[in-house]
């Protein structure tokens, strides 16, 4: 499967995915790499793994959804059949939502539906929960709402602070997203309603569920 990766900064969820390809463990290829910061981290990333990449520059297109016209027009023409948010920082108008359906994928660095939005690491601390984790969902219309693939769970020390739960996350980070990649390439996905079922998964362990099975 050609799957595409839109992403704005440092890139290393981006990484972990086209390494995963590159690798074999996931059928396919990431087809192309698209910023909307000329300065992103991804890009050189993108350079090393010798995937190609392309600055769509929103200053461009007069709105939200005019810019997405144009990047879902580029990933049709290229065949892209899945679509992965990485440290993405718009939000997908409507118009994006609607021409991939159940197509395209976002990493939080939460465990949603708690602290959606931004710097959830610094709302998770302040709040005082005792766990925190990360989630790979289907993006639908909303900010941080669509079904969920997958989630990691990690403690959350007295001690914690933004940085240190951002550090401990993202290591899962790395390994959630190739695999929720690979079940929606491999076809073991099934959307209802709100719940994403996984065919032949693990649904009886923590610290991710379902169990990880190839990272
Ligand atoms: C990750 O924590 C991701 O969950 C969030 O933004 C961060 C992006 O990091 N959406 P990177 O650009 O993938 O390194």
């Amino acid at each position: 499967m050609r799957v595409a990766v839109l992403a704005s900064g440092r890139g290393s969820n981006f990484e972990a995915i086209a390494r995963a390809f590159r690798e074999g463990k996931i059928n396919g290829e990431v087809a192309v790499l698209i910023v909307d910061n000329r300065k992103a981290g991804a890009i050189k990333r993108a350079e090393r793994l010798g995937v190609n990449w392309l600055f769509v520059d929103p200053c461009s297109f007069p709105s939200r959804e005019d810019y997405d016209r144009r990047v879902v027009s580029i990933l049709k023409h290229l065949g892209v059949e899945l679509v992965c948010l990485a440290g993405y920082m718009k939000v997908v108008s409507g118009v994006f939502v609607e021409s991939f359906r159940n197509r395209i994928l976002n990493i939080h660095p939460s465990l949603l539906p708690a602290f959606p939005g931004l710097r959830p690491h610094k709302k998770a601390v302040r709040y005082g929960v005792k766990v925190s984790g990360a989630t790979v969902h289907v993006v639908d219309e909303g900010v941080d709402t669509g079904p969920i693939v997958i989630q990691v769970v990690v403690p959350v020390s007295p001690d914690e602070t933004e940085e240190s739960l951002s550090e401990k996350v993202l290591k899962w980070e790395h390994r959630i997203y190739p695999q929720a990649v690979k079940w929606f390439v491999d076809g073991r996905v099934r959307i209802e309603g709100r719940k994403v079922i996984v065919e032949g998964a693990d649904y009886t362990r923590l610290p991710v569920v379902p169990a990880l099975e190839d990272f």
